[in-house]
């Protein structure tokens, strides 16, 4: 193989023009330390002579130092990666690497290959068009091969090349080989992909790597470079129908409006009907604008501004698309999610779901599974914890046009952010549209809040208690239902231990169950308000995520968080319910301030505390600011006492 310094040295602008017109593999290397999967690396890139020399005298240093090959060099050591990957001698993260040879350009995502770093692997293959799998010929396809092609099938890739790596420790059997080879494609039959080739290798050894070996005359096939080079990329977004969402609208003056976005798949042209996939509304491209001039054709990875014929209604989020091949628009689906982070994916919780140009409120309305990712066997659950993968049913604010990840990665998969902090904390593949909801439609009813608010002579409410267990939720709730209703006033108290007899009572303490708990009593207040009424809420509703989600839920000035701050040693001397008690011997668990979070509010409207203050007070303060600092009674017949 030329060594690509010297055409740098000779030509550099062939060397460059060489570049830019070979293809690019874009692929992904899963196993472990252990099966070789570094040594494996680093020797693609110090046979493709892409490490520099100073680089390479370090390294021969390094390999003394650490000493783990002998006098050898040691290859792995060439992935400098993170600290920590030196030190522990394992992969913590996605590192990314650019090499290339005569033939072909490639972008190589290293990815660890341990069960809690799934997070990161997924990140990694999710834009990989191949997929090497390596596998200890000593050891043959392990729980972790399953689970590495688990994913890489979640992900899309179709292509695999599983390297059967240190084929020197078992004397180059061809048997052994053929042994692991059956084992692979028996468990992978399952997994839908459309290309595997089994390669005998020694990363160490520099066996089939790059070269032939010599070893093993049995084997007919190519060297891994060979397959890497060769193994056929076809561009699949190219050959996908248009899709282009839209980031913004630009629109400098009266004359140009252009719609601005990244092309996720096909091709578009100036003469070309394109559809607004949400509202079905069409036009024709007019112009293709760029930075460098107008365009006669884009494709597939292109950001353009197009300008269509005619006025039609497009806003940011909207997708533009291929009239006679258009995606799904819904707001109900279902998708595969891989939980990233640390507090679990709570079903019925509000998150945000971004996909394409669009970003909006979800709930996972139903878990349906979980996937042991080791097994690909289905187990029940009620929430996902890190790195877990689930089958879910989602509901959205607001539907947004995608289509099945196993037809298009690229409007195919979402992120879902918490609200509360705006991290990443899941990844998502759409299987499809539920088609559940669209024959359920809001009835319009001509009896309205209005009306029925203004019969009863009052602003309908919500006045939403939060506090810990004893901290005086009820008794105050009660007092404030008491002056409201002897002022007039209709109102209703839903109480956490009422509510939990009846409508909750399939409900118990886990995050998950009170997140479920608070949603049906929000909605349940919605209604109230809906109906006119003044609701008081009464619940420990320990999680800020579900205070907002009620708050949501209704009208500005309809909402009225009331924080009954009471410190948890007082509530728990009081221990009206012998609750405390309980849960400090072990009996309770879950236990809101002993063994489960609360969450105190950071903005509510009326904070009260009942440290200072008798019940009674407290309530004449609460009723006395949502009726008005003047205190001016409202009663039935309208006139003011
Ligand atoms: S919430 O957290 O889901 O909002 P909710 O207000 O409905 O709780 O119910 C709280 C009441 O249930 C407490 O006042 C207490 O009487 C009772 N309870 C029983 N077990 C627990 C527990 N593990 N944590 C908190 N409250 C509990």
């Amino acid at each position: 193989m030329a060594h690509q310094s010297d055409l740098i040295a000779e030509d550099i602008t062939a060397y460059l023009k060489a570049q830019e017109e070979k293809s690019m593999l874009r692929f992904i290397t899963c196993g472990s330390v252990d099966d070789g999967k570094s040594t494996l690396i680093g020797r693609l890139l110090w046979d493709s002579k892409l490490v520099f020399e100073d680089h390479l005298a370090a390294l021969e240093v390094d390999s003394k130092k650490v000493g783990t090959q002998g006098d050898d060099i040691d290859y792995a050591l060439l992935l400098d990666g993170l600290q920590a990957e030196r030190e522990q001698g394992i992969t913590i993260d996605v590192a990314y690497r650019f090499f290339s040879t005569e033939k072909r350009k490639f972008i190589v995502a290293d990815t660890p290959g341990h069960e809690q770093y799934t997070r990161n692997m997924v990140t990694g293959a999710s834009t990989a068009d191949l997929a090497v799998i390596l596998i200890d010929a000593r050891k043959g396809v392990l729980t972790q091969t399953r689970r590495h092609s688990y994913l890489v099938s979640l992900v899309g890739i179709r292509k695999v090349l599983v390297a059967i790596n240190k084929m020197d420790l078992v004397d180059y059997s061809a048997g052994t080989f053929a042994g692991i080879e059956q084992d692979y494609r028996a468990f992978a039959a399952q997994l839908g992909f459309e290309e595997i080739t089994c390669i005998p290798i020694s990363a160490l050894r520099g066996d089939n790597i790059i070269n032939p070996s010599g070893q093993t005359d049995w084997y007919q096939g190519p060297t891994l470079m060979t397959c890497l080079e060769t193994v056929q990329v076809d561009n699949a977004a190219l050959g996908l129908p248009f899709r282009m969402p839209v980031q913004w609208v630009n629109r400098p003056d009266l004359d140009f409006r252009g719609f601005c976005g990244t092309i996720a798949s096909g091709r578009v042209a100036p003469g070309d009907t394109v559809t607004v996939a949400g509202s079905g509304q069409q036009s024709r491209v007019a112009r293709i604008v760029t930075m460098d001039g107008d365009l006669e054709e884009a494709v597939a990875g292109q950001a353009i501004t197009l300008i269509l014929e005619d006025e039609i209604d497009i806003s940011r989020g909207d997708m533009l698309c291929d009239p006679l091949n258009r995606p799904a628009h819904a707001d109900q689906l279902e998708a595969r999610v891989v939980w990233m982070q640390d507090d679990a994916l709570l079903p019925g919780r509000s998150y945000l779901l971004k996909t394409g140009a669009t970003t909006v409120p979800v709930q996972i309305t139903d878990l349906k599974y979980k996937v042991n990712v080791n097994t690909l066997e289905q187990m029940a659950g009620k929430t996902l914890a890190l790195n877990e993968i689930g089958v879910c049913n989602l509901s959205l604010g607001k539907a947004v046009s995608f289509d099945p990840y196993q037809e298009n990665r690229g409007t195919g998969n979402f992120i879902l952010i918490d609200r509360m902090t705006n991290a990443t904390v899941g990844a998502g593949m759409i299987d499809f549209a539920l088609r559940r909801a669209t024959n359920i439609h809001w009835q319009a009813l001509d009896v309205d809040k209005g009306s029925r608010a203004s019969m009863k002579n009052q602003k309908p409410a919500v006045l939403w208690f939060t506090g810990l267990s004893g901290a005086g939720k009820s008794t105050i709730a009660n007092l404030v239902e008491k002056k409201l209703h002897s002022l007039g006033k209709h109102t209703y108290l839903l109480d956490g231990d009422n509510v939990r007899h009846g409508l909750n009572r399939d409900l118990g303490f886990t995050d998950a169950d009170r997140v479920e708990n608070i949603r049906r009593v929000a909605e349940a207040a919605r209604l109230f308000v809906d109906a006119g009424m003044v609701v008081l809420v009464s619940f420990i509703s320990p999680f800020r995520s579900e205070r907002s989600m009620a708050r949501e839920m209704l009208e500005e000035e309809e909402f009225y968080e009331v924080y009954v701050n009471t410190p948890l040693e007082v509530c728990e001397a009081r221990d009206p319910k012998g609750l405390y008690k309980k849960a400090r011997a072990g009996q309770l668990q879950n236990f809101t301030g002993i063994d489960s979070a609360y969450e105190a509010p950071e903005n509510p409207e009326i904070t009260v505390n009942t440290a200072e203050s008798q019940p009674d007070e407290l309530a004449e303060e609460i009723v006395r600011t949502i009726l008005g600092d003047d205190f001016v009674y409202e009663i039935p017949d309208g006139t003011e006492r």
